[in-house]
């Protein structure tokens, strides 16, 4: 071998190792498709304030975590359910700042300083909400597992009807809306139940309004 060989051996040697890396690292089509050779998770995380139920809640989470996931999970509210997790059935609805909110398709991290209630906010089985003692009274649920997100909701929907926010039930967009069984039906329509509980659902809420459904 004289001097000139070397580099030319060094370079074969290093293309050589090259293929053999890239071969190893470069997944077959098979395992991309089944996720297996995946890079590492490295979860981004942060630190985020709620004021859930009248208590400021400092949590520190996966930037990930969902109002709902950060509720039940970190602050082992369970009230709020967890149906379908994609934003259809309603049964995770809690207030937000007054507003009713999926908290399924929110980020917890979305909502630093924001005022949070749940089901365990609105009332106590000593102080019920009013809404919380009609759904009693007129038998507005049978399993239950829908109800706190309906009543949630409903709160929301009486504050809605309140503050003159139509409803694509509404026929008069230039008058206040009416609070009708038909109103009532349409705004608690994102709220599935699958017990059919809900004309006893229009009866409570109709009287925590003032009218007769
Ligand atoms: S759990 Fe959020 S909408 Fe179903
Ligand atoms: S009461 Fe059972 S799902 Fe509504």
């Amino acid at each position: 071998m004289n001097l000139h060989d070397e580099p030319t051996l060094r370079r074969r040697e290093l293309l050589l190792a090259g293929a053999a890396s890239a071969a190893a690292t470069v997944p077959t089509l098979a395992e991309a498709q089944d996720g297996q050779r995946a890079a590492p998770e490295v979860p981004v995380t942060s630190s985020v304030t709620l004021e859930v139920n009248g208590t400021p809640r400092t949590l520190n989470v996966d930037t990930r975590t969902t109002l709902l996931d950060a509720l039940r999970e970190n602050l082992h509210l369970t009230g709020t359910k967890k149906g379908c997790d994609q934003g259809q059935c309603g049964a995770c609805t809690v207030l937000v700042n007054g507003r009713r909110t999926v908290s399924c398709l929110s980020l917890a991290v979305m909502h630093p300083g924001a005022k949070v209630t749940t089901i365990e906010g609105l009332g106590t089985p000593k102080r019920l909400h009013p809404m919380q003692a009609a759904f009693i009274k007129h038998d507005g649920y049978q399993c239950g597992f829908c109800t706190p997100g309906q009543i949630c909701s409903a709160v929301a929907v009486l504050d809605e009807i309140r503050r003159d926010v139509p409803s694509h039930a509404t026929s008069d967009l230039n008058a206040r809306p009416v609070l009708s069984a038909a109103e009532l039906r349409e705004r608690m329509s994102g709220n599935l139940c699958r017990c059919g509980a809900y004309s006893n659902i229009v009866d409570a809420i109709s009287e925590v309004g003032g009218v007769k459904a």
